[in-house]
This record gives C-alpha cells, structure tokens and sequence, in this order.
C-alpha cells in the first residue's frame, strides 16, 4: 500500500499565520503542471505497491481547472496502480468551491474534500486574513453536500489571539451544525516568517495562555466526542469509517511519494524533501530530477517520529 502526495503551490493571496510553500503568482501554472507530470513519470519506479491515498494538498489545490486536473489523474493513472477505491482528497478554499467548480469535482475521481473554513466567525477571518465569510464557508459545505460528497472534512484553527471560550464553542457548534465526517483542528502555531509572528514579535497581538489553550483543546474533545466524531489523531476527528486514510499513512509509517516543490517522500527508509521553490524545482525537473534534500531515518528515530506523530 502507498499514497501520494501532490503539492500545488499557489494561493490567490497569503493567510498571516501560514508557512506553507505557495506563492501567488499563478503565471507559471503551465510550466509546473507540465514539471509536475514530469516528475510523476521520472519517479513512477519508487512506488511499487498498489496506491490507496492520493491527497491534493499545498498551496490550495482548489486554484486548479478541470484541464490540470485531467492532466494530472492521466498521468497518475498511468503511472501507478491506483487501488479503485483509492481515497482521492482535495483540500479546497470556500471562495472557490463554486457551484461550476464542485460539479467539476464531481465529475472526476475524487472522493473527498477538505475544506479550509479556520473559523466561523467574521472579526477572526479577517484578522487572519481569509478570502471568505463564515456564511460563505457553510454554503461551500451545503454546496458539495447537495452535490453528492460524502466524505467532507474541514479546518478549524483555536488559540488565535483575542479569541474567547464562547467564540470558539461557537465555531464548534457551527462546525458540527453542517453534518461532516471529519474535523480537523489545529492550535495556532507562531510560525517564523510569517505576518502573525511579527505582529506577536512586535507586541501587537497577545497569544492566548496556556489555561486557555488546555480549555480550548479539552472543549473540543467533548463536544466533538458528545456528537459521535472519534479523536483518532491529536488533531484528527472523524465519524466512525471517516478517518483521513492519508493522514494514517504518515504514522503508520506506508511509503509515500510527494511531487511539487516541498513535497516530502517517504520510501520506508529514507525521507526526502523536494525543494521549496517553484523555479528551481521546474529547473531541476526539466534537467532530470527535482533537487531534494534526503534524511536517513534509523530504527529509533522511525520509533520517535511514530511517537511524536499528530
Ligand atoms: C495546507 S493548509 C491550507 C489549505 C487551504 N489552502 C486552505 O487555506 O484552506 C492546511 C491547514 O493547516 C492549518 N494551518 C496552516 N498554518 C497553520 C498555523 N500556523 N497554525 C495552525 N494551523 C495552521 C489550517 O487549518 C489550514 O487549513
Ligand atoms: S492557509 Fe491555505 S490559502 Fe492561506 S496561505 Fe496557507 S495554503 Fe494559502
């Protein structure tokens, strides 16, 4: 069993709390596509069992159109055993799951979607700079619900600066409201090099103590468990069948494949990341592989990385 990574690099604009690799100049969608594809061929040797998990992740994949995406499940399905109930995700941002844009989901093989909502309340989207409304994100629920998906999950973020007990059962009780299968709910992390971190450094925000964040982390257990979700990850919760088979894979230590610049691979032995820069990852493709950094992983350090698994 193995699964695929597939790291879309690009954002219609950036979030102030985020450090994944995307950049919002979309002019070389072409040129990464077509390296992308590349690298899918050039590497299609080091999977060698059938393929369970194929997650589109960045970035935000939803910034793709239905020819990227043709383009890319030719490539995968020509290149790899894709097992035929394969969990195919997509992590899409609400502003842009149009009703066009979710029919065309339908319509290819994937299966599940991964919402990034963050917050159900207005005054912390935009602090954090998102593109969408609350009421916007549960339509983007409704939307993909009423069009057949049955396998929804969506980002929550907790501990933001300012943010009280009450706004945060109430982000819950929202989330729970929509009737989705998995939940993912991450503390926020002070990333260096991001807007949020110099707002902290420069003393504009305060971050939440740590009573509150043990609060926070303690609430949403209890609601998520009180309405049948099952915590099977530190930031995982999913309706019993639900639980993300991707995410598994990393702690159960299956061999992975990760393509796009940043993406990391996992061979059994060996970890590898691809380097996090769109032109030098294009570059490298195009001369016969993408620059990567590799770290060899010996029997204890494979244990203390299950242990330390979220
Ligand atoms: C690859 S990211 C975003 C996917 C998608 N582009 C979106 O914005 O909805 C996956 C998730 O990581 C979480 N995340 C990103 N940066 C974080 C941070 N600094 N602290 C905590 N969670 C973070 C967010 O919940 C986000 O939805
Ligand atoms: S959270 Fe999503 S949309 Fe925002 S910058 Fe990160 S990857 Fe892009």
């Amino acid at each position: 069993m193995a699964g695929i990574y597939l790291h879309i690099p690009f954002c219609k604009t950036r979030c102030i709390y985020c450090d994944f690799y995307s950049g919002t100049n979309e002019s070389q969608k072409n040129a990464f596509l077509e390296a992308l594809c590349r690298e899918a061929e050039i590497r299609k040797a080091e999977v060698t069992e059938p393929v369970q998990t194929i997650y589109f992740g960045g970035g935000t994949p939803s910034r793709l159109d239905r020819k990227h995406f043709e383009q890319i499940f030719e490539i995968l399905f020509g290149c790899f055993e894709v097992n035929p109930a394969a969990e195919i995700t997509v992590e899409a941002n609400p502003d842009d799951l149009t009703d066009e844009y979710i029919s065309m989901l339908a319509q290819l093989p994937v299966n599940r979607i991964s919402i990034g909502i963050q917050s159900f309340n207005n005054d912390e989207l935009k602090f954090l700079s998102r593109r969408h409304s609350a009421e916007q994100a549960a339509e983007s629920v409704k939307r993909c619900q009423q069009q057949g998906f049955a396998n929804i999950s969506i980002d929550l973020m907790y501990g933001l600066p300012g943010q009280t007990m009450k706004i945060w059962e109430n982000n819950l009780k929202q989330a729970i409201g929509l009737n989705i299968e998995h939940i993912s709910a991450y503390h926020l992390i002070y990333e260096e090099r991001t807007r949020i971190y110099s707002l902290l450094k420069a003393g504009k925000i305060k971050p939440v103590d740590e009573d509150a964040s043990t609060a926070m982390f303690a609430l949403l257990i209890d609601m998520l468990i009180s309405q049948g979700f099952i915590h099977y990850e530190i930031s995982a919760f999913g309706k019993e069948g639900y639980f993300s088979q991707h995410n598994s894979s990393y702690w159960k230590g299956v061999k992975y494949l990760g393509l796009g610049p940043s993406a990391h691979s996992y061979d059994g032995d060996n970890r590898t990341r691809n380097i996090a820069s769109l032109d030098r990852y294009i570059k490298g493709v195009s001369a016969g592989s993408p620059e990567r950094d590799t770290e060899h992983l010996s029997l204890i350090e494979k244990y203390n990385e299950l242990l330390s698994q979220d």
